[in-house]
């Protein structure tokens, strides 16, 4: 999409990767730091480099108030993309089952295939109020699952986890002993009040709360993704120490180690102050009420608003193409680039929902709504559509 949008000369509200700048005091750290001799440029153990993984232990027990041994719990990994390719390579064996939740981030599926598993999707439905398919997942689930992998805050629902679903995960977890609970929190912190008019973000919530999944779950984080740097390619896994130990020795054939001198300068500014986690909050907050707001106010498309994440998902009204079809229509024709949400399913279509991808800067999203009110006009009678 990416490549069309810039063939049509559109406006690129499809790639998932910020366009916002990390925080200068990082990129002040990297060019201190990066540039100088030092042991910084060799290899770091392959669980990682230890103050970063101190940093990440620190981060667990200040938003979470959970803690974890940095040593023998925390492993840092080359993004989340890796953590979660490593613990899927180690945590099963061919022939065996994985169920996951659909639309799922493309990551999933491939690794899935490269395990040698038979995947089992799980949809979450795209309606408003969202609510978590628990029923569904615990009708899939067998002792014949090897591996569950959830991802919360969901890419591209944005759908957070809430405290009665510590519940049934609970439950799940202590009907099936055998299976390995894996948990994609590459948006862990980025969880906004669930009315899109406030500007504020609520406390996550984690399956790491709760003491019973804490020793059986396998966190996966994005570094680059909390501090805006998703090129430096950091991530972390926090599991209890047997299943970080089987990890670790997936993660040690793959990258040995993620790239020191990037590990080092995240460990310097976050140990500077833990609330940098948070630095990208209120720019983001800002864009999405500004965005839902307009589309809201004036376009005809049907939106969902995210609890978390920097996605929203829209689909016009009447819809009758499939959405890939859809998606191209809208970047040769509109002049705004959106993801489809088809490729997010294993096999369904994406029955006309499209990803914007908000973090953004102001101007562009407010072109991009210009451009969405004359394709998709609001019609006069319908000025009030609070959602
Ligand atoms: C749900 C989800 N998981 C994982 C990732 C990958 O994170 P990383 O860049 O740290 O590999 C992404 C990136 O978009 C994502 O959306």
């Amino acid at each position: 999409m990416t490549a069309l949008a810039q063939a049509h000369r559109a406006l690129n509200l499809a790639q998932g990767l910020m366009w916002l700048e990390p925080d200068p005091r990082l990129l002040e750290l990297a060019s201190a730091q990066v540039g100088q001799p030092g042991n910084h440029h060799q290899y770091s153990f392959p669980a990682g480099y230890p103050p970063l993984q101190e940093q990440v232990a620190a981060l667990s027990e200040r938003f979470f108030g959970v803690r974890y041994d940095p040593t023998s719990e925390i492993t840092i990994t080359v993004g989340a993309t890796e953590g979660l390719f490593a613990a899927i390579l180690a945590l099963t064996t061919p022939g065996g089952e994985a169920v996951f939740v659909e639309p799922a981030y493309d990551s999933y599926l491939p690794a899935f295939r490269m395990a040698g598993l038979q995947a089992r999707p799980v949809s979450i439905p795209l309606k408003l109020p969202w609510a978590f398919p628990w029923d569904h997942l615990e009708a899939v689930l067998s002792s014949a699952t090897q591996l569950l992998l959830l991802n919360f805050p969901h890419n591209p629902t944005g759908l957070c986890l809430r405290q009665a679903d510590l519940v049934r995960l609970e439950a799940i977890a202590e009907r099936f002993p055998e299976l390995f609970i894996v948990v994609d929190e590459a948006y862990e912190l980025m969880t906004w009040h669930p009315d899109w008019r406030q500007e504020e973000a609520v406390r996550p919530v984690s399956v790491r709360q709760s003491p019973l999944l804490r020793e059986r779950a396998v966190v996966v984080g994005s570094l680059g993704k909390m501090v805006g740097a998703t090129g430096w390619r950091l991530g972390y896994v926090a599991a209890p120490p047997a299943l970080t130990a089987a990890i670790r020795a997936v993660h040690q054939f793959i990258p040995f180690c993620a790239p020191t001198p990037l590990q080092a300068v995240v460990a310097a500014y976050l140990s500077q102050d833990l609330e940098r986690a948070l630095y990208f909050h209120r720019p983001l907050l800002a864009r999405r009420r500004f965005f839902l707001e307009r589309l809201v106010q004036s376009t005809s498309l049907e939106v969902l608003p995210p609890e978390g994440g920097y996605f929203v998902l829209v689909r016009p009204p009447g819809v009758t193409q499939g959405d890939v079809e859809l998606a191209e229509a809208l970047t040769r024709e509109v002049g705004v680039a959106a993801i489809p949400l088809g490729p997010f399913y294993s096999s369904e279509e994406g029955e006309g929902w499209l990803r914007l991808c908000f973090a953004r800067p102001i101007e562009l999203l407010e072109e991009a709504c210009e451009r969405l009110s004359r394709a998709f006009p609001l019609a006069a009678a319908s000025t009030d559509r609070r959602l």
